[in-house]
């Protein structure tokens, strides 16, 4: 089958964020499949509130829009979707080896080298569009001292400079043929493609922080693998397992 990912492609010299102008585009009647690039971002933004620097050269900018249809509760699983797509993306065509990190964080090593944010509208409880954010650090040589430890990029990694056109038709073939997987499968598939995938999944000691409770400190305990949803199970430390809605998973230095 022909793919339809890609096939209607917005590029802009600068933008504010691809979100934005990609969240228009659906509004407007844009197909599934439509993406938004661009080499610059001046508000680019991250999960949680954070931003993400997007400067000129150094990372692919990207959104996708899907139109996925389901209840607004079963989109979840759409991120792992995203983040099993990139990982096998830069396995493949730029020869990394990747983990995913709940809900999509890629690493190379246990540095960050892609984020992924997806941003939904919904009309009575169904999901209007979905909207696929993907940055991936490119060509960056250095990271500010803040990132150093936590982020990297594929020219750290390979020795060699990526350009967006070297990722983006296999970027889009994975990203389809994983979505493809999730509207004839279901969710089983995806859950057993990230338990397979993640390093995270089960029996890492993680902390999570960001949660909406924070304020009595970040959450400690084990993973315990993904619900049927695709929210991960955190086993604290009395024995009960609780499944995690929101927040940003990492490995707990205090036991590493
Ligand atoms: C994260 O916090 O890890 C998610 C980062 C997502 C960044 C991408 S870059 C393309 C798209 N436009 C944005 O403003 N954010 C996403």
């Amino acid at each position: 089958m022909a793919r339809t990912f890609g096939r209607t492609a917005f590029h802009f010299p600068s933008l504010d964020t691809t979100m934005r102008r990609a969240a228009e585009l659906a509004r407007d009647g844009s197909p599934e499949g439509t993406i938004v690039t661009a080499d610059s971002q001046s508000a680019g933004r991250g999960r949680l509130g954070r931003n993400w620097i997007s400067e000129p050269g150094l990372g692919l900018y990207l959104s996708l829009v899907l139109r996925p249809d389901c209840q607004a509760d079963a989109a979840p699983v759409l991120t792992l979707i995203a983040g099993l797509g990139v990982k096998e993306t830069l396995e493949r065509a730029a020869g990394v080896r990747c983990d995913l990190r709940w809900p999509n964080d890629i690493l190379v090593g246990e540095k960050k080298c892609c984020g992924i944010l997806v941003e939904m509208e919904t009309e009575q409880q169904r999901v209007a569009h979905v909207i696929v954010g993907i940055g991936i650090n490119l060509n960056h040589l250095a990271f500010p001292p803040e990132l150093t430890e936590i982020a990297t990029s594929l020219r750290i990694e390979t020795g060699r400079e990526w350009s967006r056109e070297d990722l983006l038709d296999p970027l889009m073939d994975s990203l389809e043929s994983c979505y493809e997987l999730h509207r004839m499968r279901g969710n089983d598939p995806i859950l057993d493609a990230f338990h397979q995938e993640s390093s995270f999944a089960i029996g890492r000691r993680v902390v999570v922080e960001g949660l909406p409770a924070d304020a009595a400190g970040p959450l400690r305990g084990v993973t315990a693998g993904l619900d049927s949803r695709g929210m991960l199970l955190l086993r604290t430390a009395d024995g009960t397992v609780a499944p995690i809605l929101a927040g940003s998973v990492r490995a707990d230095p205090c036991t590493m």
